[in-house]
């Protein structure tokens, strides 16, 4: 069992989660309707993700015996000035995430909630990774500046990006990871 505290800050996690995938959602709906396809996979591929960290909580709490409570998800912007504005958003996003992993890390060191704190590793490592991707693309993109051709052969790029993790969560996150050869 995990603590009630505990347990309320996981759900605000789920939220966080959830967010964060409308948010790439929204983006790749962007990239799309301005014919940016690369770009617009790279986001849904990074949607996919998101839904992953949030069933991998939601499935934690229940796990442990606790309720999971679903909140509302704030509606994400719609429009973005150009792919260096979309993705200093999306590192600037990545941050706030991770700041928000490691309260919940705080917190389960201090509660000795020893299941959490390992629990919490997974998602500590998954930042790194998160805001180092970011930082990539956001290099390569204050390179190619207003260069039209740069940006095609990025968003050529960006197309080839595949979804690693799965997708179907029907029978719990485990199997899925399974059947999906994750
Ligand atoms: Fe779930 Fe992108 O952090």
């Amino acid at each position: 069992m995990i603590s009630e505290k505990m347990s309320q800050a996981l759900n605000e996690q789920v939220n966080r989660e959830m967010y964060s995938a409308y948010l790439y959602m929204s983006m790749s709906a962007h990239c799309n309707q301005v014919g940016l396809k690369g770009f617009a996979n790279w986001f849904m591929v990074q949607y996919h993700e998101e839904m992953l960290h949030a069933m991998k909580i939601y499935e934690y709490i229940q796990r442990q015996g606790n309720e999971v409570k679903l909140a509302a998800i704030k509606a994400p912007p719609t429009s973005f000035e150009s792919p260096l504005d979309m993705f200093n958003q999306t590192l600037e996003h990545e941050q706030f995430i991770t700041r928000s992993i490691n309260d919940l890390m705080e917190l389960a060191i201090a509660e000795k909630d020893h299941a959490s704190q390992i629990f919490l590793e997974w998602y500590v490592t998954e930042q790194v990774e998160e805001e180092e991707n970011d930082n990539d693309i956001i290099a390569q993109l204050k390179w190619i500046k207003d260069n039209p051709q740069g940006l095609m052969m990025l968003d050529r790029e960006l197309a080839a990006r595949m979804t690693t993790v799965p997708t179907d969560f029907s029978k719990g996150v485990e199997s899925a990871a399974t059947a999906a050869g994750a």
